[in-house]
């Protein structure tokens, strides 16, 4: 399958990865939103990769991303960690943005574990709440595979892996992390939305709005992997709160929802491990 990505580009890194973790497929790849590092420190790790020392990662834009690949294992699966991710709103492609994820196929990756901070549209999603993502709306304006050229026509009626979602949420209930399902919407950003479009985002059905994810889970699904996506709300979403959002607030938040997120991965890994990945 063609990701758009020269051999060349990457050679680096692959080559850096499986000098430190053995050559053998990797598992699953988890992508950390803004602030939501706190998992990476859980790895049992082979290898942490700083972005800043491969030439195919471009600049991470933004504070709370930290930009380094952790590469080892987590509860027996061999994981590819991506702290840090690529935004549109740097200026990239969605196909650019995709990276980690490409990168992650390259490794023999069949999982694909998304998560993000998001504002929640939802009544019921407040600040410390998690979504499980079960479909999403594509409002970022691109899409990954534009101007790929194979297969690129693709199903996406069964995007996320909605097979967990009655035991991550008996889980949840019992480790008491509050966590419903729903449909997340992507914009472009980097404004945070206004208030009319956030009311335009409820009747849409949205329950939460990032930034990001969406895109990434349409190029992993392409590459043949089986998708999963966990936002945390940081914040309710414009004008739902009464005050003005900040980007200082939403990372102070998810800094506090990085363990209950990681609570959440661990449980995902394990409910992985027990299946396979279903694609
Ligand atoms: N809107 C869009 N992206 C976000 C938000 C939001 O309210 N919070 C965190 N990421």
């Amino acid at each position: 399958m063609n990701d758009g990505m020269a051999p060349s580009e990457v050679t680096p890194l692959l080559t850096a990865i499986n000098a430190a973790a053995g050559s053998e497929p990797f598992e699953l790849a988890i992508i950390l939103g803004s602030g939501l590092g706190a998992l990476a420190d859980q790895v049992e790790t082979a290898a942490v990769l700083a972005y800043a020392d491969y030439d195919c990662f471009p600049p991470l834009a933004v504070a709370g991303h930290a930009g380094r690949l952790v590469v080892g294992r987590l509860d027996d699966l061999r994981v590819l960690v991506f702290a840090g991710r690529f935004h549109l709103y740097q200026g990239l492609t969605a196909l650019q943005a995709g990276l980690p994820v490409r990168i992650a196929h390259r490794l023999g990756c069949r999982r694909l574990l998304l998560t993000n901070a998001a504002g929640g549209i939802d009544p019921e999603l407040v600040p410390g709440h998690f979504l499980f993502i079960e479909d999403h709306l594509n409002l970022l304006g691109d899409n990954p595979l534009r101007g790929l050229r194979e297969n690129t026509f693709l199903d996406l009626s069964t995007l996320y892996a909605r097979r967990f979602w009655p035991e991550l949420s008996a889980f949840a209930v019992r480790a008491g992390i509050p966590l419903r399902s729903g449909v997340l919407a992507a914009v472009p950003g980097p404004s945070y939305e206004t208030p009319a479009e956030v009311r335009a985002l409820r009747l849409l059905g949205a329950a939460a709005v990032g930034m990001s994810t969406v895109s990434e889970a349409i190029l992993g699904r392409y590459l043949g992997m089986e998708v999963a996506g966990l936002s945390f709300i940081a914040n309710r979403a414009a004008g739902l709160a009464g005050g003005p959002l900040s980007h200082e607030e939403v990372l102070a938040a998810a800094r506090d929802g990085g363990m209950g997120l990681a609570e959440l991965i661990r449980e995902l890994c394990r409910l992985w491990q027990r299946t396979g990945p279903d694609c």
